[in-house]
């Protein structure tokens, strides 16, 4: 049985949809003092069976209520449980970058490995975050979902990452699109909303780009990418990312920037989540 999380459930009934598995009802409530409860309807049907939790975890709140998920379905006696996070927040912080601070990334990691058996994430910042959990876990690659929003019929098409991290990524996109060149330019980040881009010799004049990510958050790496690209004569310039996190601004800065169109997949469930990552997942499960 798939299990949605609050934050995943058109992607759960995408999964369910894909795989055949019946998808549970749930209620998500919230007491006046600001504490969640969740409940599994019909959960006596997963008693043996195996339970597959599917939720991001963008927020602190979807951090508790995925464990509230992996117990509740423990409670009710499922034989092995999955947990699928689509997106994984804190997945960033993968280090204590300063004395005194945590690996957010770790903490969570053990926290979500004490109610589940197995673990799968879409496209983790880093893939080695996977090796914090305490079970077994792996990443899944939904990139190549990002290939089928595009506009068919693109110019000369350029698929460029906005870092060197993020070539693989522009790689699987361009390859499933099946046209066009890569390359990426090198960014350093100044702050948490500030980035400095500095651009390979690219020629994107009068060529459609595509530029890809795993995350847009702020908007800011994907903004200054956009107004280089402009600035180079860029025919059209999208946006491919795989967890449309846009936060806060993000969206109006893209538009301001000069975006033709920005696409993303359900791991976050935004008007911009173009496609499902359904497949990828239900390859792994
Ligand atoms: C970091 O290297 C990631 O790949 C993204 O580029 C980053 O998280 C995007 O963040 P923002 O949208 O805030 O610039």
């Amino acid at each position: 049985m798939i299990v949605p999380g609050s934050a995943s459930q058109s992607l759960s009934a995408a999964l369910a949809a894909e795989t055949g598995l019946p998808l549970a009802g749930t209620s998500y409530e919230r007491f006046p003092d600001g504490e969640g409860l969740v409940a599994v309807e019909g959960a006596s049907g997963l008693a043996g069976e195996r339970a597959v939790v599917v939720a991001a975890t963008p927020t602190d709140a979807a951090h508790v209520e995925l464990l509230q998920l992996q117990d509740a379905v423990a409670e009710a006696g499922a034989s092995e449980v999955v947990t699928v996070l689509p997106y994984m927040g804190y997945a960033r912080q993968d280090a204590s970058f300063e004395a005194g601070q945590p690996i957010s990334a770790r903490a969570v990691a053990r926290a979500i490995s004490t109610g589940t058996d197995r673990v799968l994430v879409v496209n983790p910042h880093k893939p080695w975050v996977c090796d914090f959990f305490d079970v077994p876990a792996e990443p899944v690659d939904a990139a190549s979902r990002l290939a089928e929003p595009l506009p068919a019929g693109l110019d000369d098409p350029l698929f460029l990452a906005p870092d060197e991290n993020a070539l693989p990524l522009a790689e699987t996109v361009r390859d499933a699109y099946g046209d066009g060149e890569t390359d990426f330019f090198e960014k350093h980040r100044l702050s948490g909303t500030e980035v400095e881009i500095a651009p390979s010799d690219a020629d994107a004049a009068g060529r459609d780009v595509v530029v890809v990510d795993d995350i847009v958050a702020t908007g800011t790496t994907m903004s200054e990418a956009i107004s280089v690209l402009r600035g180079r004569e860029a025919s059209r310039v999208f946006v491919a990312c795989v967890h449309p996190v846009l936060a806060g601004s993000a969206r109006t800065k893209l538009e301001n920037a000069g975006v033709a169109g920005v696409y993303g997949t359900d791991t976050v469930e935004r008007v911009e989540s173009a496609v499902t990552a359904a497949p990828a997942i239900a390859e792994r499960l």
